[in-house]
């Protein structure tokens, strides 16, 4: 496999290879120095804390030397597009390229105008997908549950219209034989794609808490919703806030996830990011070992 777009349609055993390698890397297992003299670039066309730096280190740790790319002060802003952008930092000698980018499908249209030999990784495309995320979460939910998917109840809450992380979540379960997945969140911020295929779709968050092993909540993704979708910030937490007195209603060694960043206070409380039940911060933690896994496979 040439690049990593989607996990949709990966196979079973190649994600369970993936989250093996990625075990050990989180384990601090010295294997260092497999992408000694490659060039990998991170070039990102949106914001990012988390999925840049963490692709940062990973390339750093496995030995590879290190480009990132700011959109802010590059010839992206004289309107030079993204391949010739790409195919330029190929010129250089790059052969590894982590994409972000705000349309659907853009990492793929750049990934058919390579060379052979360069490899894309989908940092987050529109609303369609982001596989490492997707990758880190199986990673930091199989640490805190074991191997056995079938047994779980995950809800996955909030805006899922707008969210490529859900999607990847969502074909990562599947695949993983997630036992049941609910999902939960207003009318509006609900895709009516067939994203939901096989999802227990409910708007009442109470309800749909009842008995979950793992909750994942979602930001609510306003730089991409058209305005008037969500009335107010107060009536959004009052309906589908996670507060610790909501999480009661889920099993009490429930899990709480998000992928960040954090809208403290509207889709998730402090009390539940902060306290024992949260896994936001091993999710973070494991995003490293996870890119070293995917680096290395498609580089190494
Ligand atoms: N989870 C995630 O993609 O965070 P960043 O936007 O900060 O990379």
């Amino acid at each position: 496999m040439p690049h990593l777009l989607t996990l949709d349609g990966m196979p079973r055993e190649r994600i369970l290879a993936l989250l093996d390698r990625a075990q050990l890397f989180a384990e601090g297992h010295d294997l260092r120095g497999s992408l000694a003299g490659t060039a990998v670039c991170t070039l990102f066309f949106e914001p990012s804390t988390r999925t840049r730096m963490s692709f940062h280190l990973a390339a750093q740790r496995l030995g590879a030397d290190v480009l990132n790319f700011d959109a802010s002060t590059s010839s992206t802003r004289k309107g030079e597009t993204a391949l010739d952008t790409l195919r330029n930092l190929e010129a250089m000698g790059v052969r590894g390229f982590v994409v972000r980018h705000s349309e659907d499908g853009a990492v793929a249209a750049l990934a058919r105008r390579v060379r052979p030999g360069t490899a894309l990784i989908n940092a987050g495309d529109g609303r369609s997908a982001h596989p490492t995320q997707g990758l880190l979460d199986m990673l930091t939910l199989r640490q805190a549950k074991g191997d056995a998917f079938e047994r779980l109840t995950v809800l996955i809450v909030g805006d899922v219209r707008h969210s490529r992380v859900a999607r990847s979540d969502l074909h990562a379960l599947r695949t993983l034989g997630a036992g049941e997945i609910r999902v939960c969140g207003p009318q509006a911020l609900l895709p009516d794609d067939g994203t939901l295929a096989g999802c227990a779709v409910s708007h009442d968050l109470d309800a749909a808490l009842d008995g979950v092993d793992v909750v994942m909540m979602l930001r609510l993704q306003r730089e991409r919703m058209e305005e008037g979708l969500v009335s107010s910030l107060e009536d959004y937490h009052r309906t589908y806030g996670l507060t610790a007195q909501r999480l009661r209603r889920a099993k009490p060694d429930a899990v709480v996830m998000h992928p960040g960043p954090i809208n403290r206070g509207v889709e998730i409380t402090d009390e539940v990011a902060d306290g024992p039940q949260s896994l936001i911060l091993r999710q973070v933690h494991n995003g490293v070992a996870v890119r070293m896994a995917v680096l290395e496979s498609l580089l190494g």
